[in-house]
């Protein structure tokens, strides 16, 4: 019997978990799950920020959002996070591993984004949330949807996982090639790893009715300044960034039986920057 289409983006009710679920594009990926009749679990170290996003998200979607506060690279703590929210909530069928530390050039007192000054400790801690956090939340969780033949999990990368970032972009006037900032070493190379760890999980629970794929963002307006805007959009073959919503259909599609065919792939949306 043919499946009718649009039923396939329905997520029946599922539990989802976001990580990074209360920052910028974590409430769109929230609210784009809620709009498939999803239910959805924001997951956030900053216990500030997630009680307002719950407020304001449970206001447009009530008694279909729940919030909990976690560091996803303490490994006890995630196990301790990921049965509680079975019990409270219910089991667990999507998971969106969002979360990441966004290094920004050129900020702080002292610029140390070239890949010569960059210090090993920022190396780690981005390397913890991004990649870590990813791999203990999929450690526990991945498992008890293995055990129940059914689940999804979706690994939010970047274009910048797919490609090196544009270095002239960063450029500043009148600073000597060695003082110049950069695209810190650790974005690009936690969002290719990203893009690994799905193809890994993919095939490790392919045959489990676990599907895992990633997503590849390119650059969200987000009060960007105008000048690097200018610059950036050169390298857009559609002239301009993503407004916040526009992955908001994609992430409902990977998340839902839409994308029941797809495994172990990373969706690539850019505005067709990586073509260039
Ligand atoms: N915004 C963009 O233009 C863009 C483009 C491409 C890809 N992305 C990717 O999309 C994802 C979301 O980006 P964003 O712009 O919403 O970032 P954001 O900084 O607004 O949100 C990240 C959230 O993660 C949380 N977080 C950080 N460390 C954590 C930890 N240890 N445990 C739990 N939560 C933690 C932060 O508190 C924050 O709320 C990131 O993976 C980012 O790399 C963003």
């Amino acid at each position: 019997m043919n499946k009718n289409t649009l039923k396939q983006f329905d997520l029946q009710k599922q539990i989802c978990v976001i990580t990074g679920g209360a920052g910028f594009l974590g409430v769109q990926h929230a609210e784009a799950l809620l709009d498939g009749n999803g239910r959805v679990v924001l997951i956030d170290v900053n216990q500030a920020r997630l009680q307002e996003k719950v407020v304001q998200l449970k206001k447009g979607y009530p008694r279909r959002v729940w919030g909990y506060q976690l560091d996803i690279t303490d490994e006890a703590a995630v196990k301790k996070v990921v049965n509680k929210i079975e019990k409270e909530v219910r089991p667990i069928g999507v998971l969106i591993n969002n979360a990441a530390n966004n290094p920004q050039v050129g900020q702080g007192q002292k610029d140390f984004s070239r890949l010569e000054l960059f210090p090993k400790d920022v190396w780690q801690k981005d390397f913890d949330v991004g990649v870590t956090g990813a791999f203990l939340m999929s450690k526990y969780i991945g498992p008890l949807m293995a055990e129940r033949g059914v689940g999804v999990i979706l690994n939010v990368a970047s274009d910048l996982g797919v490609i090196a970032p544009d270095q002239r972009l960063y450029k500043k006037d009148g600073l000597k090639a060695s003082q110049q900032p950069v695209k810190p070493i650790t974005y690009s190379v936690t969002k290719h790893a990203l893009i690994g760890l799905t193809k890994y999980l993919a095939t490790y629970w392919a045959d489990m009715g676990v599907r895992v794929n990633s997503i590849s963002p390119g650059g969200v307006y987000n009060n960007t300044p105008e000048d690097f805007v200018k610059k950036l959009t050169t390298l857009i073959p559609l002239g301009r960034m993503a407004q916040a919503d526009e992955y908001k259909a994609a992430i409902l599609f990977l998340c839902s039986d839409a994308s029941s065919y797809m495994t172990g792939a990373n969706l690539v949306i850019d505005g067709g920057r990586t073509c260039w």
